[in-house]
């Protein structure tokens, strides 16, 4: 890649300014000055510095954040916060973007990310990802419930949905449950419990396919994907 291009994607300026930054001297490859915005680096192999400084230079970022309530899974939004604008602006620089959506008011599991292509193989509704949700409901939760959503139940619009695995964990005037659902229709997860006639009352995403919610995120917070964490995504078939 070239240097002055490296340098822009990383947010060190526009083309021209990174010119400058150039031209000032600033900026080695492998301990030589190099002032030519045209050279070109190896950025897997040569190490490049700005004032003695190394620069880091990765074609993907990977994030996982615990979402708040509140923010919009969105890039950007003229009147809204998204999850976009709580990310550090040296993770902006990348132009990474939500891997799915969740609503405002849902919490959790959120993949942030620049690599379009591992999106595509997590969002395709052939592959079938499965996601997992913890959610409260607004009354008790049966075994009948259980049975409908392993069936697939009819929506409000009149589409029926893939099996979903329903599992109670507390059943009571509110009940604790977990649904795992391999589709992504919009407001899936509530609008299957409107079909029973029941309420979400909250909502917070745990897992996406191999990927879990690492909990000592707190809401709002997030962190890179580990290594093995990228792999496992990578490598991902459903069975
Ligand atoms: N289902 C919902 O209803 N909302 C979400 O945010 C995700 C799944």
């Amino acid at each position: 890649m070239r240097i002055d291009k490296m340098l822009a994607n990383l947010g060190y300026g526009s083309r021209k300014e990174v010119k400058q930054l150039l031209k000032s001297g600033a900026v080695k490859v492998d301990d030589v000055v190099v002032k030519d915005p045209k050279q070109h680096v190896d950025t897997n192999k040569q190490s490049v510095t700005l004032n003695g400084e190394v620069i880091e230079y990765k074609e993907f970022i990977y994030l996982m954040m615990n979402k708040p309530q509140g923010v919009l899974s969105a890039t950007e939004d003229s009147a809204q916060e998204t999850v976009i604008d709580l990310l550090e602006l040296e993770d902006q620089v990348y132009e990474p973007f939500p891997v799915g959506r969740l609503d405002k008011d849902t919490e959790g599991l959120l993949l942030i990310t620049n690599d379009g292509q591992l999106a595509h193989r997590l969002l395709s509704p052939k592959k079938h990802v499965p996601k997992t949700y913890f959610a409260v409901i607004d009354r008790e939760v049966t075994d009948e419930d259980v049975k409908a959503f392993a069936e697939g139940v009819t929506l409000d619009d009149g589409y029926e949905t893939k099996p979903g695995e329903l599992k109670i964990l507390k059943s009571g005037i509110r009940s604790d449950i977990e649904l795992t659902i391999t589709e992504g229709k919009f407001h899936q997860v509530k609008r299957m419990f409107e079909a029973v006639g029941k309420k979400v009352v909250y909502l917070k995403r745990i897992s996406m396919g191999p990927l879990l919610l690492d909990e000592t995120l707190e809401l709002g917070e997030y962190r890179e994907l580990m290594d093995d964490e990228i792999e496992m995504l990578r490598n991902y078939q459903v069975k």
